[in-house]
């Protein structure tokens, strides 16, 4: 298990091995954007994993090609609906209010 907490919010909440990030944010806050239901292709999902990186699972092709075609893209970010929590550590994501 690992415990997934939101910023700014501070909401937490605790998922298992094989959760995606996106459905970790949406039991925590469900109006959390996701506007092609996690299939790598609007980038509204977009944030940045402060913590735990070392504690998902990393960056496939389809993701980074996503990642290059949207603004605002740093080291930290993700596509939330392409992470899977391993369960190894917690993890610490900030929810961007710029996309
Ligand atoms: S929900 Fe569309 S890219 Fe993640």
């Amino acid at each position: 298990m690992s415990l997934v907490t939101l910023a700014p919010s501070g909401k937490s909440v605790e998922v298992g091995e094989g959760t995606t990030l996106l459905a970790a944010i949406l039991q925590a806050d469900p109006d959390f954007p996701h506007k092609c239901d996690g299939n790598a292709q609007c980038g509204s999902c977009h944030i940045f994993v402060l913590e735990g990186r070392k504690g998902v699972t990393k960056t496939t092709r389809e993701e980074n090609e996503k990642l290059d075609a949207i603004v605002g893209v740093g080291s930290k970010s993700r596509l939330a609906c392409q992470v899977k929590v391993l369960g190894t550590e917690n993890i610490k994501v900030e929810i961007l209010s710029f996309v």
